[in-house]
């Protein structure tokens, strides 16, 4: 972790009090935050990303005190999971009070919190001062940045100011659950678990596998590479980067594991073995593809045990705009 300037900490909550735009590190990806409190700014995040302005953000605050600034009718498990787990990778979903602008909510009548645990963030939302609204800081649809460099590629001079703190240290994005009514749902999984969940509420949450997508944004279109990614066990995956080969394209294998008879001028994209280490890679792997030029990259799917399950999910989602391409390559 790079030691932090003040001055900089200070000069990034100046850029927001004035309505900048300040890329900030987080322990789970890059941020791109502006002054919750002030509609220009949200509104800028928007035109930043190219993203729909019916996509609700997520509002950053510095301790769970906040809370009731932004929420209102918390009930008893907003507090436990808060006290578990914050500051740390899990955003709630609760009722939102009146005065929350629609810019933030998409117009939802519900406003998604976190807490992050990064010193860089923590310190900016001290100095700031108030709630900062920050999705991850990339281009719509695109892969999450999990370094300063990464924002820089991403997004150039459309921010203001970049907090460069390092690599992220978890390196996917929150669990997201809502809490907003009686039963609670896991509308994004991520570092924690739905086991976690349910240990620290002694009761039960609709998990991703049972509930539609209905968390705006969660579409099969995000997280994706320039590649084709096509999904693959480890058994087929090396007659697939064989097929795809032989249709003259420019091929990686992501896998933990070496895996014998690749054709030559195929790229091995190294995995490490646990999912811990691979959520801290993926995105960089992904983005690796991009630098390669690779046209298709065939994925190894992760163990879907613990923080495996947002790896599967957010290989899932990069496959998902893959298809749309695999259309176009069937035409050719
Ligand atoms: O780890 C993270 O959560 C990162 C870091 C920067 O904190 N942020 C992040 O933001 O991933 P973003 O905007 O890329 O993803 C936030 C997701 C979106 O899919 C959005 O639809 C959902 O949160 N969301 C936000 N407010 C919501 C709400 N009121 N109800 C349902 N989903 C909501
Ligand atoms: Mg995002």
């Amino acid at each position: 972790m790079k030691k932090f300037p003040t001055p900089s900490i200070n000069q990034a909550a100046s850029i927001l009090h004035k309505g900048g735009l300040v890329a900030l590190p987080t322990e789970t990806v890059y941020g791109l935050g502006a002054d919750a409190r002030n509609p220009k700014s949200v509104a800028q995040i928007f035109t930043a990303k190219g993203r729909p302005k019916n996509h609700p953000l997520i509002v950053h605050i510095a301790d769970a005190g906040q809370l009731a600034k932004w929420a209102q009718n918390i009930p008893k498990a907003a507090w436990q999971l808060a006290e578990a787990f914050w500051p740390g990778p899990l955003t709630l979903v609760l009722p939102r009070l009146d005065d929350v602008p629609d810019e933030v909510t998409g117009g939802l009548d519900t406003v998604a919190l976190r807490v992050p645990n990064h010193p860089v963030a923590l310190a900016l939302l001290n100095a700031f001062g108030g709630g900062i609204a920050a999705p991850s800081a990339n281009r719509y649809g695109r892969v999450s940045p999990t370094s300063a460099e990464d924002v820089h590629e991403e997004l150039g001079d459309k921010v203001d100011m970049v907090l460069d703190g390092g690599r992220c240290s978890i390196g996917i994005e929150s669990t997201i659950i809502d809490l907003s009514t009686s039963q609670a749902r896991i509308l994004r999984p991520g570092k924690i678990t739905e086991q976690a969940i349910i240990d620290v509420l002694t009761s039960s949450v609709i998990g991703t596998s049972n509930i539609p997508i209905s968390c705006p944004g969660s579409k099969p279109s995000h997280y994706a590479p320039q590649a084709l990614v096509i999904l693959a066990s480890r058994e087929d995956a090396v007659q697939q980067v064989k097929e795809w080969h032989e249709r003259g394209q420019r091929v990686g294998l992501l896998s933990s594991h070496r895996l014998t008879g690749l054709p030559k001028n195929v790229t091995w994209l190294s995995f490490s073995r646990s999912v811990e280490e691979q959520a801290y890679e993926l995105y960089q792997r992904l983005r690796q593809a991009d630098h390669l030029n690779l046209q298709v990259l065939v994925a190894v799917m992760p163990e879907a045990i613990g923080v495996g399950h947002a790896l599967c999910d957010r290989l899932q989602r990069a496959a998902g705009r893959g298809n749309e391409k695999t259309k176009t390559y069937a035409q050719f």
